[in-house]
């Protein structure tokens, strides 16, 4: 297999950073772009990897930065925005996607892997409405694409389990809005596999791929097994919707933004798949209960 020089959007992130250390273990040199080097240095002790500073949202620079790439990545993604009219989901994903397509396009950079969410283009979320947006720019784009649509991720950092093991170390009680909503956490280690595998092998050319777990679980049952794995007795009230959509109104105040109104729509969406993308690429999925107890017993109590 030929090295090839990546530049990947998104990289300093949970995922990327993740991602980042298995490309680099398949010998391929990759520049990570981010807006702030400074804060996410840790990838950069990797020999084949470089940091650099690149505002993604500026056509030119970003142009730039991919002269003389073989492919590129797009890992940005956020779930919450400023305001609460969608425009902040709109440029991060939508808007972006199309800058990054051009500036492939500029390059000769032929081929595109793009993350993206399972159920993206369903309800009323503008999350996974734009999410949709962009998945539709990068299937018209011309470009060598593959699409990544995961559900929930875990893996060492994560923002599932342990950040509901810091959440639960605040509080005894913890209210949570949609406690049946249902998901299939995939492990981030099979998530990077299978963007591995997709990079090199020209099948994947056109295709979209499904990541999730061979564990469906409901949101109040992970918040359960996270305390119980911390050894934490914790009282978990599952709302009711009108409480959970005002929890999520009034979360949007609070710091951290720790719930939105347009999380909540998301969530009215079950984050499971139909058709298994990890087998497609010949992964076997990593179920949670291999992962998560030693991930929880090492995490800061
Ligand atoms: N984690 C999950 O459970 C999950 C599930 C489904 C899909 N996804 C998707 O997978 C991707 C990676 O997820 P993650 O958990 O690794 O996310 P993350 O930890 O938040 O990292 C995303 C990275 O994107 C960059 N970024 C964030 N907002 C940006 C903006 N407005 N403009 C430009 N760059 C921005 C940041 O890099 P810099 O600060 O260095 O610029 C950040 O490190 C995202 O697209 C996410 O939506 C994640």
């Amino acid at each position: 297999m030929k090295p090839l020089r990546i530049v990947v959007l998104g990289g300093t992130g949970f995922v990327g950073r993740h991602l980042v250390a298995r490309l680099h273990a398949d010998g391929h040199s990759i520049r990570v772009l981010s807006r702030n080097r400074d804060r996410k240095r840790e990838l950069s002790v990797l020999p084949r990897v470089r940091i650099d500073n690149c505002d993604v949202h500026d056509a030119a620079a970003l142009a730039r930065a991919l002269a003389g790439a073989d492919a590129a990545i797009n890992l940005v993604g956020i779930l919450n925005e400023r305001g609460s009219d969608g425009s902040g989901f709109h440029k991060a994903h939508v808007v972006l996607t199309e800058t990054l397509i051009a500036a492939c396009k500029a390059n000769s950079v032929p081929r595109l892997l793009q993350m993206s969410a399972l159920r993206a283009g369903e309800g009323s979320s503008h999350y996974l409405r734009t999410r949709a947006e962009a998945e539709a720019r990068v299937r018209n784009s011309g470009l060598a694409w593959t699409i990544f649509r995961p559900s929930v991720i875990f893996g060492r950092d994560d923002g599932l389990f342990t950040r509901f093991a810091a959440l639960l170390t605040l509080t005894p009680v913890l209210p949570l809005a949609r406690p049946g909503a249902r998901f299939a956490p995939v492990f981030v280690g099979d998530v990077s596999e299978a963007f591995a595998r997709a990079l090199v092998h020209p099948h994947s050319i056109g295709h979209s791929y499904e990541l999730f777990g061979p564990r469906v679980i409901a949101l109040k049952d992970l918040v359960r097994w996270t305390a119980q794995l911390r050894g934490m007795r914790r009282w978990i009230i599952g709302l009711p919707d009108a409480l959970g959509a005002l929890q999520a109104r009034v979360g949007e105040w609070l710091p951290g933004k720790p719930i939105s109104r347009d999380n909540f729509r998301s969530l009215l969406i079950d984050s499971v798949g139909t058709r298994d993308g990890l087998g497609e690429l010949g992964i076997v999925a990593t179920p949670m209960e291999l992962i998560v107890p030693a991930l929880l017993a090492k995490a800061p109590r």
